[in-house]
């Protein structure tokens, strides 16, 4: 797309181009009204072709779906109807060969196909937009890309959630640290942690699960806005395009984007759960926290300072989330004041669609990819959980089992924990004397909380971070794959 753009830009900034291209005329499709040939710059301008030609599977998909309807309603006759359907395919394997390029001129891709077709079998050509607009076109076309891109995305999302079950299994007994504003909070099963983003992944999916019944709907038939004299079947068309339902509306049909914004949030929720995700990646395997090693295969050096290993790939997941969220932003801002029904402004919904099917799809795959080359680095984990303040709310626990209110064992594990940092003795080091000088409950047992794994599997309510949790988390998830 990026050498397109040059291609245009470099077009609409070169006077001698564009003096040479002034020479050359197509006929738009809408000319005849017009005295005057449309002006080229404004016809570059308003060319959609080097953004929308990636729909040209979908167009034809469309268009062999309608002329299929005309001929069965006797709109068209069977004859000509197959010799659409022949020059659509054929037309199809030139775009996909590139042995036809999509020129610019053309308008959009919609337009590269119908005048490729007349170019092939003359004026018959011309039949296949009997009772249907760019407008139901362009929005069929749309829905049957989202609803490829929906099941791919699907897709990856199913291999990341199974990198995930692998990993919450393989780490099940690793323990780590919980945090919370980025301060050790509790030791936690890692698989645990695993699984929270498993949830969040699931939900994801569910989430694009949900949307795909208000993608699945068939705006073909609507035509410009108002409907047909033509005795169309907007119901059989639908049937074809195996849309599960048609329009109730034919304004509605071509004139919201609604289903767009949806996917994109959709898209933007999955982008923020990997941009958490690829944050913890990025600080777990630098030097400071050392708890995670990303495999030299993902990972990226400096060109100036020899010694260094970079999670690059989860900065950039990181990054392209801010380009996701800005085509969000970029298609509420499109739609938000245009009048009823369709509007040209409307075109510009395309970049952001794709930008986002596309940066979501490749960042979901390759972070499931990372994700797999990492390795916790368990011996350093071990060392560093087992005598942490991160136990100090055991203590607090402990002391509410002996009937201290949680609010005073609160304050006197607080106490004990200032104690532990001024005199440099971690917690489970901490003679019993000393804690008795805290509180008169406390006795030899204390130390039996005091040990990571103990506090770990100790957690008794639902959900939590126990390893019996995880395991039944695991289980759980294991049906949903
Ligand atoms: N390229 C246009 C789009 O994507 C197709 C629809 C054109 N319709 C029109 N009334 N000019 O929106």
């Amino acid at each position: 797309m990026a050498e397109n753009f040059g291609y245009i830009h470099a077009l609409a900034f070169s006077p001698q181009l564009i003096f040479f291209m002034s020479t050359t005329k197509k006929e738009l499709l809408w000319q005849s009204r017009f005295s005057l040939p449309f002006d080229r710059d404004a016809l570059l301008f308003s060319s959609s072709v080097h953004v929308d030609k990636k729909l040209y599977r979908e167009d034809i998909q469309g268009s062999i779906a309608h002329v299929t309807m005309l001929a069965e309603e006797q709109i068209v006759s069977m004859a000509d109807a197959e010799q659409i359907i022949t020059g659509l395919r054929e037309i199809e394997e030139e775009l996909t060969s590139g042995t036809l390029q999509p020129h610019w001129e053309d308008e959009d891709i919609h337009t590269v196909i119908e005048n490729r077709l007349k170019e092939k079998i003359g004026a018959v050509a011309g039949k296949l937009h009997s009772g249907r607009s760019r407008n139901d076109q362009v929005a069929t076309d749309t829905r049957l890309y989202l609803r490829r891109q929906i099941t791919e995305l699907q897709e990856a999302l199913r291999g990341l959630l199974s990198v995930l079950v692998e990993k919450a299994e393989c780490y099940h007994n690793t323990i780590i640290f919980g945090y919370t504003h980025l301060q050790r909070a509790q030791p936690i099963s890692a698989g645990h942690y695993y699984m929270a983003y498993f949830n969040m992944f699931n939900r994801d999916r569910q989430r694009l699960q949900d949307l795909t019944k208000r993608v699945n709907i068939s705006p073909l038939g609507a035509a410009a806005f108002a409907g047909s004299t033509l005795p169309l079947n907007p119901k059989r068309s639908a049937e074809l395009l195996s849309f599960d339902n048609v329009f109730a509306n034919s304004i509605d049909a071509v004139s919201d984007r609604d289903i767009i914004i949806e996917f994109i949030s959709a898209c933007s929720m999955i982008m923020m759960h990997l941009s958490r995700f690829a944050e913890d990646l990025i600080l777990w395997s630098s030097y400071e926290f050392g708890y995670l090693e990303i495999s030299d295969a993902f990972a990226t050096g400096s060109s100036l300072m020899p010694q260094k290993k970079n999670a690059d790939i989860a900065e950039l997941v990181r990054g392209k989330t801010g380009r996701v969220y800005g085509n969000l932003m970029a298609m509420l801002t499109i739609m938000k004041g245009l009048p009823l029904s369709y509007n040209r402004d409307m075109q510009e919904d395309k970049q952001p669609l794709f930008d986002s099917a596309e940066t979501t799809i490749s960042s979901v795959t390759i972070f499931a990819k990372l994700l797999e080359n990492t390795k916790l680095k368990e011996e350093r984990l071990a060392k560093l959980t087992a005598e942490d303040l991160s136990l100090a709310t055991e203590i607090a626990e402990y002391l509410v089992r002996k009937q201290i209110p949680f609010r005073d064992a609160h304050r006197i594990t607080g106490k004990i924990v200032t104690w532990s940092i001024t005199s440099d003795v971690s917690l489970p080091k901490i003679p019993v004397d000393t804690f008795k000088e805290f509180s008169d409950v406390i006795e030899n047992d204390i130390y039996d909380c005091l040990k990571a794994d103990v506090s770990v599997n100790s957690k008794k309510t639902h959900g939590s971070c126990s390893f019996d949790s995880v395991a039944h988390q695991i289980d759980e998830a294991k049906k949903q794959l």
